[in-house]
């Protein structure tokens, strides 16, 4: 058993140590943001903040999450406005969705640490987010109108 911060509330998850945070979202706490998409740490589908941070949730186990500050798409805004949220609306960035919520969680860490980030940059730090639909273009534009925003306010 451990406790767990997610999106602000503590939370008890009866589950083994070794359980993949993504289950632990997923299957005890009921949100299904975050997405399943290789369980291997190939997609960026299950990506969640670790304080702040952009992780793989598949990757990162109940006993590692626990103690740490855990985000989800669920929790990003209260209100479903971050600048990266809005700037995705704008720029119309999902297709199918499937991947987007892993796609917004890694630009949101991305444009906390680096504000102002270059073309080449975007590229790296996006780089392990695939997107079978291949928004990349508007990912990309929608990353640097967010920056934007956010160098403004
Ligand atoms: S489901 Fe975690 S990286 Fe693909
Ligand atoms: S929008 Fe369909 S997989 Fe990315």
């Amino acid at each position: 058993m451990r406790i767990i911060t997610v999106n602000g509330f503590t939370r008890v998850v009866d589950m083994p140590d070794d359980t993949p945070l993504l289950w632990v979202i997923r299957e005890s706490l009921r949100m299904t943001g975050t997405k399943f998409g290789c369980g291997a740490g190939l997609c960026g589908a299950c990506t969640v903040h670790l304080n702040g941070v952009a992780v793989r949730s598949c990757q990162t186990s109940l006993e590692e999450a626990a103690g740490q500050q855990i985000t989800t798409i669920e929790g990003l805004d209260p209100a479903g406005q971050h600048p990266v949220q809005r700037a995705w609306i704008a720029e119309q960035v999902p297709q199918c969705g499937y991947c987007q919520s892993g796609q917004i969680m890694q630009a949101a860490s991305l444009l906390q640490q680096n504000p102002n980030p270059s073309d080449a940059e975007i590229v790296a730090a996006m780089n392990g987010n695939l997107c079978r639909c291949a928004t990349y273009v508007r990912i990309k534009k929608a990353i640097k109108r967010a920056a934007a925003d956010m160098r403004r306010a």
